[in-house]
């Protein structure tokens, strides 16, 4: 008897991790061959290994080499071109029942003015048989020319890229991987329909890696659940104090709600702004957030509130990334205003660059825009006490689920293109 239940056990768990959705998606998450160059893959900026981010303030795009912190610009002409404009946020939990919306200024979300029920920058043009939100971002990191997509003189999917032919560059990705032999097997056990490689298209590339994203990156155990189940030991008291703040005079769950901490809206804390920019504003280099989306001026340098789940592990904080400690962030929540101005430069995790370097902080110094920045602030002022901040802070620890803290099992061996994953 005890022998059959094992067994049974084993195959359980075999099919679980067999999933050949699942199975593809994680290949395709690590594969460069995504890349127009064939340099960088999703598991660069988002490792399991650096909590599903890259540890740095803004993310090194193609053209750079090594992974996490040590990740840096690269070399000769194939350096990177210019920074990312904001911090690679953790993927942790992407739930699709939960999340109405992602990205820092939510311009992938679920609308009911679009035939797919997905807004995005492809506005109609979004392929059709997307799963869900999180297949439908999928596609996006795929189609900007400094995150993956390369130069328009360097490859074909660059040139498409610049020329904003996201169709023809959806198709080339997708021809790029169908090229290759295992990858078709691979579509074909995850999508028992597809008899033909022709069959395939991006929206089943999304797919799959959505697939891999929503279960391997799926951590809902912390101390805090096992506390929520009735398990009363699983939080210790400062941990029980900053709970009780977190959801009482501190206000945070006012923004930060429901299972994953986030209220799928956006708001202005009046965050430090680093690094290029989104092109607008003083010296185009200001990022006006939620307006970018929706055109509205009152949503400017409003933030999509970032779900909390893990959040002592995926640092550096903020959509810029400006601030490199835990407690730096929490902090600037009390008094925002006062945090903007006496923001520390110094903390800012990025690699050193003889030009980009010099605008990294063209906004953090011009104080008249920092005077606008906090005018928006949605939080005045919010009397902590030292010991009450701690309490705070070590209750978000307990939004850890430790299964995160080691996800080596996540990382393939190897990738079917046979592009190295090392680095
Ligand atoms: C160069 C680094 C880089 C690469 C490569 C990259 N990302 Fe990202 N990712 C980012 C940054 C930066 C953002 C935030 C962009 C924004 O909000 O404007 C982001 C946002 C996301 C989000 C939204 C998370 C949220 O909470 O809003 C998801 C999901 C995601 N990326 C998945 C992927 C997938 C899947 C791939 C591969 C197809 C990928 N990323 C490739 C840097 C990267
Ligand atoms: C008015 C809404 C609001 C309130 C209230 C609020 N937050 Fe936030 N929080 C945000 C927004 C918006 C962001 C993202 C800002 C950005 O990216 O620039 C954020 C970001 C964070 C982050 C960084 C997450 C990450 O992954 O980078 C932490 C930590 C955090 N909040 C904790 C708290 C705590 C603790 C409180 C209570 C003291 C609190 N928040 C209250 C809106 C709010």
């Amino acid at each position: 008897m005890k022998k059959i239940i094992i067994v049974l056990g084993v195959s359980v768990l075999n099919i679980c991790f067999a999933n050949p959705k699942y199975q593809l998606g994680q290949f395709l998450f690590f594969d460069k061959v995504l890349s127009g160059n064939k340099n960088i893959s999703c598991a660069t900026c988002h490792h399991p290994l650096s909590g599903t981010g890259d540890g740095l303030a803004l993310s090194v795009g193609e053209g750079g080499a090594g992974l996490g912190v040590t990740r840096h610009l690269g070399f000769g002409s194939s350096r990177v071109h210019g920074r990312v404009p904001r911090n690679a946020p953790h993927i942790f939990n992407l739930d699709p029942k939960e999340l109405t919306t992602i990205f820092h200024d939510g311009r992938i979300e679920v609308s009911s003015k679009y035939p797919s029920g997905i807004y995005s920058p492809a506005g109609f043009d979004l392929p059709e048989g997307l799963d869900n939100l999180v297949a439908a971002q999928a596609i996006f990191p795929i189609t900007s020319s400094d995150e993956m997509a390369g130069q328009k003189n360097e490859n074909t999917i660059g040139k498409y890229a610049a020329e904003g032919n996201l169709k023809k560059l959806w198709k080339e990705v997708t021809n790029r991987v169908v090229a290759i032999d295992e990858y078709v097997e691979l579509f074909k056990k995850a999508y028992p329909q597809i008899k033909n490689k022709n069959e395939i298209n991006i929206s089943h590339i999304g797919n799959a890696i959505a697939k891999f994203e929503e279960d391997g990156f799926r951590t809902l155990n912390s101390a805090f659940d096992q506390y929520k189940k009735g398990n009363k030991e699983a939080l210790n008291p400062s941990e029980i104090r900053g709970m009780d703040i977190f959801y009482g005079k501190g206000k945070c769950s006012s923004c930060h709600s429901g299972n994953l901490f986030t209220d799928n809206k956006f708001h202005s804390i009046a965050m430090a702004q680093i690094g290029p920019g989104k092109g607008v504003g003083f010296n185009k280099q200001e990022d006006y957030g939620r307006e970018l989306v929706t055109n509205d001026i009152r949503d400017r340098y409003k933030f999509r509130t970032l779900p909390l789940r893990n959040v002592a592990i995926t640092g550096p904080w903020g959509h810029s990334g400006a601030y490199n400690t835990l407690r730096g962030i929490v902090e600037h929540h009390l008094n925002p205003k006062k945090a903007l101005f006496s923001f520390d430069q110094s903390q800012v995790n990025l690699p050193e660059d003889k030009i980009f370097s010099k605008k990294d902080f063209t906004i953090m110094n011009a104080k008249g825009i920092l005077t606008l920045i906090g005018r928006t602030s949605e939080i005045n002022k919010i009397d902590l006490l030292k010991n009450e901040v701690d309490d705070l802070i070590n209750f978000l620890h307990a939004l850890t689920d430790r299964s995160c803290l080691d996800m080596r099992h996540l990382v393939p061996k190897r990738v079917p293109s046979k592009i190295t994953i090392n680095e």
